[in-house]
């Protein structure tokens, strides 16, 4: 049984939890990638509040409920709703509770999906808070992780890039705390290092981890590369931004004779040359097409356990 109503944090699951709906995804593959629908959300309605710009989260949500027989509605960008006229989140809110059977959030301000979750009843779900977290993320990477290196415990991953500002890298590190023997090795520039909060997690949970400032050192030791943006959007001076652009690019050359597959939760903008989509190695577009299966077990999961 999953007991959560919202998915708020990766913070707030148990290890059964992330296998259950890993368990009810890959039972959901095969309608996932025919085209086919389902009826098992029929006449439900998923509201998509997406204050902040999206492409894979949000088409990937409308997909999934979609494929299980529902339909959803909802704004693309505040600019849209009439948040932009001077409503408040919380009157939005309240009005998609109204036409929806639960709600997906995305804002740059950490805690809005929880604020929403607290004054509503349907399920919320966070798409990505600010630089807080990004739990649906986290599922469908652990889902990749799962099915390409067959297991998670045991893992030795290279998280790359914008540490700081991340979210999808902050909630798969607290992910991986539900695991056994995971090593982590947090590659980044000096400014954009993983967050004390995050370490102190990892600590807590017996997650080995290392900081270290350049891949050359790591890449043999590691099953999973996952590189992440350089989160422009969350840095207040552009200078600051423009003096770490580019710091860490991965290309086919230096993947040659490797045994690890690179993951990334896109949008990619130059941290992976175009010269490694057509290797083995590329697992970024299959971590995005797998955003269904998993989002449709969340949203199968939630809307059954919390009907209206
Ligand atoms: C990520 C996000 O929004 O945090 N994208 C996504 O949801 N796949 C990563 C990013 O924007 O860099």
């Amino acid at each position: 049984m999953f007991k959560l109503k919202n998915i708020i944090s990766i913070k707030d699951f148990e290890r059964e939890d992330v296998e259950f709906i890993l368990n009810e995804a890959s039972k959901l593959e095969d309608i996932a990638q025919s085209k086919e629908v389902s009826d098992e959300l029929k006449g439900k309605i998923l509201g998509l509040m997406f204050f902040e710009p999206s492409t894979r989260t949000r088409m990937s949500f409308e997909t999934a409920m979609k494929r299980l027989g529902g339909d959803g509605i909802g704004f693309e960008t505040s600019g849209s709703s009439s948040v932009s006229k001077g409503e408040s989140i919380a009157d939005t809110a309240k009005m998609f509770e109204g036409y929806s059977d639960a709600l997906v959030i995305r804002h740059e301000y950490e805690g809005v999906s929880k604020f929403i979750s607290d004054i509503v009843d349907v399920p919320v779900i966070n798409a990505g808070d600010g630089a807080g977290q990004h739990p649906t993320q986290t599922l469908l990477d652990l889902y990749t992780i799962q099915k390409e290196i067959g297991h998670i415990d045991d893992l030795k991953i290279a998280l790359i890039g914008d540490l700081k500002y991340g979210r999808t890298v902050h909630s798969l590190s607290n992910a991986l705390g539900l695991f056994n023997n995971v090593k982590i090795y947090l590659v980044s520039p000096q400014e954009l290092k993983m967050p004390q909060e995050i370490l102190h997690d990892l600590n807590e949970t017996n997650v080995e981890y290392e900081e270290v400032d350049n891949i050359e050192s790591i890449i043999d030791k590691v099953n999973v590369l996952y590189v992440t943006r350089i989160q422009k959007e969350r840095f207040g001076d552009i200078e600051d931004y423009l003096k770490i652009k580019g710091a860490y690019i991965i290309n086919k050359k230096m993947l040659e004779g490797k045994d690890l597959i690179v993951m990334h939760p896109l949008p990619r903008i130059d941290e992976i040359d175009s010269d490694v989509d057509d290797t083995k190695y590329n697992k970024y577009f299959t971590q995005a097409t797998n955003a269904v299966p998993v989002r449709m077990a969340i949203l199968k999961t939630l809307i059954k356990n919390n009907p209206k």
